[in-house]
């Protein structure tokens, strides 16, 4: 893994916090809100310039099920984000005195939806490469060999955070969220702040786990198989 790799990957890891933060709108209140979204929105052009040559190996893409579902999911993932960005310009405060004011109130709810569906999606997007991201933390952590304990403690703790998002989904009412249903259970952030951070972190843990496995079984139930480049593991040491 090359060090402007590792960097990207940060990089990604940082526009994935901004995207939670900015869920929790009602803590951190507009300015921040739209500075998080802001910076997560730049920071999200400059991964697909690093990336650009994804769009342009499109064509030659293997036919076979985890490309396509990745090409499926990057395609939902440009809208869902395209969707947010529209509508962030629409309702913005600080744009509010440059634009007509077409910021109405099913343009904010149009923005809340596409937010959730682009943190699941998000999730899926992290799930099919959850190699490259293990390859990143055993790089951080000096990480060399293989250990079944730690394997096993890792995979229970996956298996903890799965069934603690599935709890996550029911008392955030994600369903209900990601299909626009009106609801006025909004998280109370002055009971507890950490709560809503744990619950959306566990759904995103159960969505990459889940997309995780999923590939895994697919993979593993094709005849002839051959590991696609996500499925493989990555190099554990950091060059230059
Ligand atoms: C917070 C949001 C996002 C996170 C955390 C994230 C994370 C990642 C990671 C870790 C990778 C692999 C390493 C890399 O190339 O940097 C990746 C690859 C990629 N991402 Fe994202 N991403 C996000 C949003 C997006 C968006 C909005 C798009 C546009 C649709 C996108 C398109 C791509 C593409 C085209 C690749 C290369 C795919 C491949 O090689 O199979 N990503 N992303």
């Amino acid at each position: 893994m090359s060090r402007f790799f590792a960097l990207r990957l940060w990089l990604d890891g940082l526009a994935a916090v901004l995207l939670v933060f900015g869920l929790s709108y009602w803590w951190l209140g507009n300015v921040a809100h739209e500075l998080a979204g802001t910076l997560m929105f730049l920071l999200l052009i400059a991964h697909n310039v690093f990336n650009r040559r994804w769009y342009g190996n499109l064509p030659k893409t293997r036919r076979e099920p985890r490309s396509l579902f990745n090409i499926l999911v990057t395609g939902g993932l440009l809208l869902a984000m395209l969707a947010l960005l529209a509508t962030s310009i629409l309702i913005s405060n600080a744009l509010a005195s440059f634009l007509p004011p077409w910021g109405g109130f099913t343009v904010r709810q149009i923005h809340t939806v596409a937010a959730y569906w682009v943190l699941v999606i998000v999730a899926v997007h992290l799930g099919l490469r959850w190699p490259i991201l293990m390859g990143l933390a055993r790089v951080s952590f000096g990480i060399r060999g293989t250990s079944p304990i730690r394997t096993l403690i890792l995979r229970a703790v996956t298996g903890a955070v799965a069934v603690h998002g599935v709890w996550s989904c029911l008392d955030l009412g994600l369903g209900m969220k990601l299909t626009m249903q009106m609801s006025l259970d909004w998280w109370n952030f002055e009971e507890s702040v950490a709560g809503f951070f744990i619950h959306v972190g566990a759904i995103a843990g159960l969505v990459m786990s889940g997309t995780y496995y999923t590939m895994k079984l697919i993979d593993f139930a094709r005849p002839g198989r051959r590991p696609s480049r996500d499925a493989q593991p990555v190099p554990t040491t950091v060059s230059p």
